[in-house]
C-alpha cells in the first residue's frame, strides 16, 4: 500500500527508519543529517572498516554541529554527538537494512552496473511501497532502476545531496517519468523533515546544480590551459568579483578531480543531448593530474597542495 504523508513530521513517522547503503562522505552524511532529525537509520557498507570510517566522519562532523549549538558545553555536546549516534546502526547486508525500511538512499560508487546490482538486491528485500532513491550525481536515474518492476519504477526517484551534506541545505529530488507524484510528494516531505529544501527536477544529466557547475568548472580549467591567469587568481576572482564561497579550483579539489572527470567523460561520451558537447571534451590538465593520482583534497594533492 502507498502511503500519503501530509506534513513534514507525518513523513518522518512514516519514512521511519531510513537505510543508507554506502558509508563514504556523501552515505555517511546523509545518514548523520537523517538522524539528527530523529529517523532510526541503518548505514550499509561492505566491511566493518569502512563502516567505521563513516562513523568517524559523522562523529566529527557532528561535533562540530554540537559546537555550534550548545558553545561552552562540553558535556552537551558530548551528549548530542552520542545522542545522534545512537540513532545509526551500522550493517554489512543491504538487504537487512533495506528490509526495515521506510526509505533506502544508495549513495556508492558511481557505476551503474553496481548500482544497478544493488537495487535489484534492495527490491527484493525492501517493503512494498518503501521509496527507494539514488544520490547519483550524473547517472540517469530511469537507468539505475531499468531492471525493477513498474510499480518499484513508481516510487524509485534520485535524492542528490551536496556535499558537505549536514552544511549544504539544498537536495535535488528527481523524478523519472515512471515516478507516481506520491513519490516525489513524500521524498520532498522527507526533504523538509531533515532541514533541507527541495529543488524538484526531470531526470536529466546533471539535473540543475551539475548541469550548471560542471560547465563552469571545465571552462575554469580551460582558462589555466590557456594560460590566461593561475588558478589562485581564478579562484580569487570568482570569490571576491562573484561572490562564491569557493574559487573552482578549491572546489574542484574538494568536490574531487575523478568525480569530474568521470562525470565529464560520461557526458562527453553518452550523456543525452550532451554527447560529443565540446564543453565536456578531456581536458589534458585535469586528465594529467587524475592518471598521477592528484585527486583533490582527499588525496593531499589536486590543482592545489593540502
Ligand atoms: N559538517 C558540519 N558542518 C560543516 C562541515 C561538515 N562536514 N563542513 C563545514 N561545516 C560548517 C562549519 O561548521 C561552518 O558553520 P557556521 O558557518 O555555522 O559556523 C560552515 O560550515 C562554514 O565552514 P568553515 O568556516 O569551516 O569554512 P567555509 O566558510 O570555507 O565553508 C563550505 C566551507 C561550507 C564547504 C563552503 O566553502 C562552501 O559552501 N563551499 C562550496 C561547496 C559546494 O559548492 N558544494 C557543492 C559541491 S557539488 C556537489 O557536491 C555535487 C556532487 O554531485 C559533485
Amino acid at each position: 500500500r502507498v502511503r500519503a504523508f501530509a506534513s513534514s513530521a507525518a513523513a518522518q513517522a512514516a519514512v521511519g527508519r531510513v537505510a543508507v547503503i554506502g558509508g563514504g562522505q556523501m552515505g555517511a552524511g546523509i545518514a548523520q543529517v537523517a538522524a539528527t532529525h530523529k529517523h532510526d537509520v541503518t548505514l550499509v557498507d561492505v566491511s566493518q572498516e569502512a563502516l567505521e570510517r563513516g562513523k568517524a566522519y559523522m562523529a566529527k562532523s557532528l561535533g562540530r554541529v554540537a559546537k555550534k549549538k550548545f558553545p561552552d558545553d562540553a558535556q552537551a555536546q558530548g551528549r548530542f554527538v552520542d545522542e545522534v549516534l545512537s540513532r545509526v546502526a551500522l550493517s554489512t547486508s543491504p538487504a537487512e537494512a533495506a528490509g526495515s525500511a521506510g526509505l533506502v538512499i544508495e549513495a556508492v560508487v558511481e557505476n551503474i552496473k553496481l548500482k544497478q546490482d544493488i537495487f535489484a538486491g534492495l527490491a527484493a528485500a525492501a517493503p512494498e511501497g518503501a521509496i527507494l532513491a539514488s544520490n547519483t550525481s550524473s547517472l540517469p536515474i530511469a537507468k539505475i532502476s531499468e531492471q525493477l518492476s513498474a510499480a518499484r519504477k513508481k516510487r524509485f526517484i534520485g535524492l542528490h545531496f551536496f556535499n558537505p551534506v549536514p552544511q549544504m541545505k539544498l537536495v535535488e529530488v528527481v523524478r523519472t517519468d515512471e515516478a507516481d507524484q506520491q513519490a516525489v510528494d513524500d521524498a520532498v516531505a522527507f526533504v523538509k523533515g531533515i532541514g533541507k529544501v527541495p529543488a524538484v527536477c526531470k531526470d536529466t544529466p546533471g539535473f540543475i546544480v551539475n548541469r550548471l557547475l560542471l560547465p563552469y568548472m571545465m571552462e575554469s580549467i580551460r582558462l589555466l590551459e590557456r594560460g590566461v591567469a593561475s588558478a589562485r587568481d581564478i579562484d580569487a576572482a570568482m570569490k571576491l568579483g562573484a561572490g562564491y564561497p569557493m574559487g573552482p579550483f578549491e572546489l574542484c579539489d574538494y568536490v574531487g578531480l575523478d568525480t569530474i572527470k568521470f562525470i565529464v567523460d560520461g557526458w562527453h561520451k553518452e550523456g543525452k543531448g550532451l554527447a560529443g558537447d565540446k564543453q565536456f571534451a578531456p581536458s589534458a590538465k585535469l586528465d594529467e593530474l587524475v592518471k598521477n593520482g592528484h585527486l583533490g583534497v582527499k588525496t593531499g594533492r589536486g590543482f592545489y597542495e593540502y
